[in-house]
């Protein structure tokens, strides 16, 4: 009986530590969408580029003509004698045909070739839509149109109202219906002062209510352009605003008082175009100092339902979705 010969045994390539770091490389990616996009990515990046081309040059090192390693022999001594001579691996029932003059691409390694790159196709086609799907759309701003939410005479001054209406009337529909408690303030330097505070709950984004009567008799509708319907409740929240899912409490000006909630209530920029209150963009805020016109706002950039936007906790959101 003769031992194998080399010719007989698959090409497959050489251990390599090259696919470990690459893989080290992904995770450290998909780490960093979580975590710091700015700084891990693209280290990330970095690792997975470098070690997937070694590990793609290590690969196709014999396709490309470069020296392969050598084979090293079994033992270490000379071969054991044996009573029958040895067959050339090129000769009897077994042999390789012998390549075609020319021929620089024997076909076992075409087909080699051709399944890892079939592989690597189908492996991507899988891999990167489901990804995609799966990590885009957290990082696609939501946008905030500038919503007209009628006339300043529609918004007594001095008394509060539940404002109901939609972000996107055209395109979302009853999915972007949104609910603030307005108030006018008045003049503040010659300028119409508006407090507009968003009814998402700071601890985990149920609608809060206001603790004190709504006057729902006084309900007014008014029909915007483009489908907008804003409704007006004239409300009177003397105790402040209280969540119905675990209890938050928060005063008249959206401060926190008890309860989970992490911070104060969100509230919404505005401006005044053609005597029209315009809605802008929320943000968070972590504190309200005074009332109405004078207050001193503490505002951040919008933050999540239970994320802290100030002290040490802070740190442990340093990576916010759009909302
Ligand atoms: S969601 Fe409001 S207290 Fe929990």
């Amino acid at each position: 009986m003769t031992e194998p010969q080399h010719g007989d045994r698959p090409h497959l390539p050489g251990p390599s530590l090259y696919p470990i770091a690459f893989a080290a490389g992904v995770a450290c990616i998909l780490v960093g969408l979580i975590v710091n996009p700015k700084i891990i990515v693209p280290i990330g990046a970095v690792i997975a580029i470098l070690f997937g081309f070694l590990w793609a040059r290590d690969a196709t090192e014999e396709f490309r003509g470069e020296p392969v390693h050598a084979i090293e022999p079994e033992s270490g001594g000379p071969p054991e004698s044996t009573d029958a001579p040895a067959i050339p691996a090129n000769q009897g029932e077994d042999a390789m045909p012998a390549p075609e003059p020319g021929e620089r691409f024997p076909r076992n390694r075409f087909l080699e070739g051709a399944t890892l790159g079939l592989g690597a196709v189908i492996g991507g086609l899988v891999t990167v839509p489901a990804v995609g799907f799966m990590i885009v759309p957290a990082f696609k701003g939501q946008g905030y149109p500038k919503v007209d939410l009628g006339p300043l005479e529609n918004f007594t001054e001095g008394r509060w109202f539940v404002t109901k209406f939609f972000m996107h009337p055209g395109s979302d529909g009853e999915v972007s219906h949104r609910t603030a408690y307005i108030r006018n303030n008045g003049q503040l330097d010659g300028e119409p002062s508006f407090t507009i505070i968003s009814n998402r709950c700071a601890h985990l984004g149920c609608p809060v209510q206001p603790n004190g009567p709504v006057q729902d008799n006084q309900k007014k509708e008014i029909d915007g352009k483009a489908g907008q319907r804003i409704t007006m409740i004239p409300v009177i929240p003397a105790g402040g605003y209280g969540c119905p899912c675990h209890g938050g409490q928060y005063d008249v000006e959206g401060n926190r008082v008890s309860g989970p909630p992490t911070r104060g209530l969100d509230r919404y920029e505005f401006s005044v175009v053609d005597g029209h209150l315009i809605l802008g963009k929320p943000y968070s805020v972590t504190r309200v100092d005074g009332e109405g016109k004078t207050a001193r706002i503490h505002k951040y950039k919008l933050a999540g339902p239970g994320q802290h936007v100030d002290g040490w906790e802070q740190i442990l959101y340093p990576l916010q979705p759009p909302h």
